[in-house]
């Protein structure tokens, strides 16, 4: 299958981030998949649930690694973004789900009923070997955060494993934010543990204090296989943009 018919439009994937060149968008897809795989060493068969899936960015460069028996869910609560999904991705591979959730976000959706705390995933328990939030923790309040920890808990297999990207707020980062060498300047304070690039909209863009992020890992019984910092907080190194958590049930 060429893939790349999957690109959606630009006023759809300019949603998810500043990707009005269209090979940017399919080859930073490609390259974050391919981590993915490998990190989390995903095999064709397993079942892979993408919370905050977006307009299937990261989906689309499954289709061809998963076979007949592996499985692509994809959930997130912007219907825009979903629709393109089901419309274009479930209308060709129907192993590729895509469910909405009614979940309120100040930058994503609005019109959302539901706060964070109230959303129950429409999934089974211990139903999924690999979770994935790309850039979308970097979307949500600590409080939301803890949420979606437990709802991921519930719905991951015994040994499940559990990508997340962030943006890590520490003595590190906080130096080089004051001395401008960030590349982003999440400079406005929220509360004691939590910055935002945008003060009236602070889910544009939020940086968290690592230590609270880590407790609320193991306050829900979250392993902590690995931190893979990003290069959000210089302009001199190179790599993936945002921190990555690989925690394991
Ligand atoms: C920056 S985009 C990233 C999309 C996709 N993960 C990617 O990497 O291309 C953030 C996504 O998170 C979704 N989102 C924001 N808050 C959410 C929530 N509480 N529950 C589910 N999805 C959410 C948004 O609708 C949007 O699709």
């Amino acid at each position: 299958m060429e893939i790349k018919k999957l690109i959606p439009a630009p006023e759809i994937r300019n949603w998810t981030g500043p990707f009005d060149d269209k090979e940017y968008y399919f080859n930073l897809g490609k390259q974050q998949s391919e981590k993915i795989i490998q990190w989390l060493s995903v095999k064709p068969d397993q079942k892979i649930l993408d919370i905050g899936c977006g307009c299937g960015r990261i989906a689309i460069h499954f289709f061809n690694y998963l076979n007949k028996q592996g499985q692509y869910i994809g959930i997130d609560s912007n219907k825009k973004l979903l629709s393109y999904c089901a419309d274009n991705i479930s209308a060709i591979n129907n192993n590729f789900q895509f469910k909405f959730i009614d979940a309120y976000n100040g930058s994503y959706s609005r019109d959302g009923e539901l706060k964070c705390q109230d959303i129950i995933f429409p999934i089974e328990d211990e139903s999924v070997d690999i979770v994935i939030m790309w850039s979308v923790f970097t979307h949500m309040y600590l409080i939301d955060i803890d949420a979606y920890l437990k709802e991921i808990y519930r719905v991951l297999k015994k040994g499940g494993v559990f990508i997340s990207s962030f943006n890590l707020y520490n003595k590190f980062i906080s130096n080089q934010i004051k001395m401008e060498k960030a590349y982003l300047d999440i400079k406005y304070r929220i509360n004691e543990n939590s910055y935002s690039l945008n003060k009236e909209t602070p889910e544009k863009g939020f940086a968290h204090n690592e230590e609270i992020v880590k407790e609320l890992y193991w306050k829900n019984e979250f392993l902590i296989r690995e931190i893979k910092y990003g290069i959000w907080s210089s302009k001199e190194l190179v790599g993936e943009f945002h921190d990555c958590i690989i925690a394991q049930k």
